[in-house]
């Protein structure tokens, strides 16, 4: 941590700080935020910051408006949802992002007080080419004299202005929480306690891949479940009736699993049964079968009991366990026992000693549906897509700016 700009090194009262958080939180059809976990993050940061009197601008982007002004993204919503966390704190929202409008609310903006910019993607400079970010970059460096990084869940492998070209054009620090990540996420990249464990579903393999091969390197044992499961469960058995896979992937899926367990690689466990059903209902006739015999006319919704007992088997004896994605369709109750099993069991690992670390937006959704508390894991990432990048040792340019 040391080599990271850190936000002790630098006494910020009556600075201008433009801080990126991650406020990119789900909104449920009555506009009310399905969970503030990602916003509760940022917390320690702001209020480090209000209480040193800086005058403090948030930017933040919610969904993937693709450089659009889309309503149904705007900032409005999480800035008011601030507004009730911190009831003593003057919390003004723009519908700019930049320009005359942000600048004037950013000079005028006093010290202890935020001021709440619309969504970066808005701009198509955000995630445009190079020269566009440098220029938004620019725009937004004019409103501040300190930028700070509190937005780990946005920091990928590839730019964008709000966390790469600002960070190049301001003196810029790592936030509470982004130091934290690090902290937390480094131990699996380097010298890990083992048996090291990683649980991974999802729908799309692209994401997924390339810290499955990663882990398969470098881990000892990887359980799979979800959609992705079911590509490589295509690719095993030929037939999986209905259920969703991307057969453009099967050929990879097949690779992997010729390396499983070969030459000191991991071992890579897929389902061995599953819940099948016609529907996706929570009132549809399921039934388990074995994962290579889906009736033509049926879908797989969940991991199978045997799958199951054997996953918990693998988990009882790991010392660290990374858990991204639930195992089935855990939005139904039908089909959420899968998951719930791995979260007990993983809960019941960090009991006995083992280093947990969970993370993406729906192992987190599962939770807070299931009313189970996170606090029962080691660590909860608030990354997903950039929790996955860290931990296959990705280069992070958004991280590389904060040294
Ligand atoms: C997330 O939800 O994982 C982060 O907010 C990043 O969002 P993005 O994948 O759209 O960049």
């Amino acid at each position: 941590m040391a080599s990271y700009h850190l936000l002790s090194d630098i006494d910020f009262s009556g600075k201008r700080v433009l801080m990126r958080v991650d406020h990119n939180v789900d909104v449920d059809e009555d506009g009310k935020l399905k969970s503030d976990e990602k916003i509760r993050a940022t917390l320690p940061t702001i209020e480090l910051l209000l209480k040193q009197k800086a005058k403090l601008i948030l930017m933040t982007h919610v969904g993937r408006p693709k450089g659009k002004v889309d309503p149904r993204y705007s900032t409005a919503g999480v800035a008011a949802h601030l507004r009730t966390l911190l009831p003593n704190t003057g919390v003004k929202h723009i519908t700019s992002t930049v320009g005359p409008e942000a600048e004037k609310a950013a000079i005028e903006l006093e010290g202890g007080h935020i001021l709440y910019l619309e969504n970066v993607r808005f701009s198509p400079d955000e995630e445009g080419e190079p020269e566009q970010q440098k220029v938004l970059g620019q725009k937004l460096a004019a409103l501040a004299e300190v930028f700070v990084n509190e937005a780990f869940a946005s920091c990928h492998e590839y730019e964008e202005a709000s966390t790469c070209a600002v960070a190049r054009l301001l003196p810029a620090y790592a936030g509470i929480n982004l130091q934290k990540e690090i902290m937390m996420l480094s131990p699996v990249l380097h010298d890990p306690p083992r048996p090291l464990t990683l649980i991974i579903s999802g729908a799309k393999m692209e994401t997924k891949i390339p810290v499955i091969e990663h882990f398969l390197g470098k881990g000892d044992f990887i359980l799979l479940g979800g959609a992705i499961a079911n590509t490589f469960l295509a690719a095993k058995t030929g037939s999986i009736g209905r259920s969703k896979f991307e057969a453009d992937r099967m050929d990879e899926a097949k690779k992997i699993m010729e390396r499983s367990g070969k030459n000191g690689a991991a071992v890579l466990a897929i389902p061995t049964d599953c819940v099948v059903a016609s529907q996706a209902s929570e009132t549809a006739q399921k039934s388990t079968v074995s994962a290579d015999s889906v009736p033509k006319d049926m879908s797989i919704f969940d991991v199978g009991s045997a799958t199951i007992d054997h996953y918990i088997s693998v988990i009882e004896q790991s010392r660290m366990i990374v858990w991204n994605g639930p195992m089935g369709l855990y939005e139904m109750e039908n089909f959420a026992e899968g998951t719930k099993r791995i979260a007990e069991a993983v809960a019941a690992a960090t009991k006995n000693g083992a280093v947990t670390i969970v993370g993406g937006g729906d192992t987190i959704d599962f939770h807070a549906r299931h009313n189970l508390p996170l606090s029962a894991y080691t660590f909860v990432s608030t990354g997903g897509g950039a929790m996955l990048e860290f931990i296959s040792g990705k280069p992070m340019p958004a991280l590389e700016v904060l040294r």
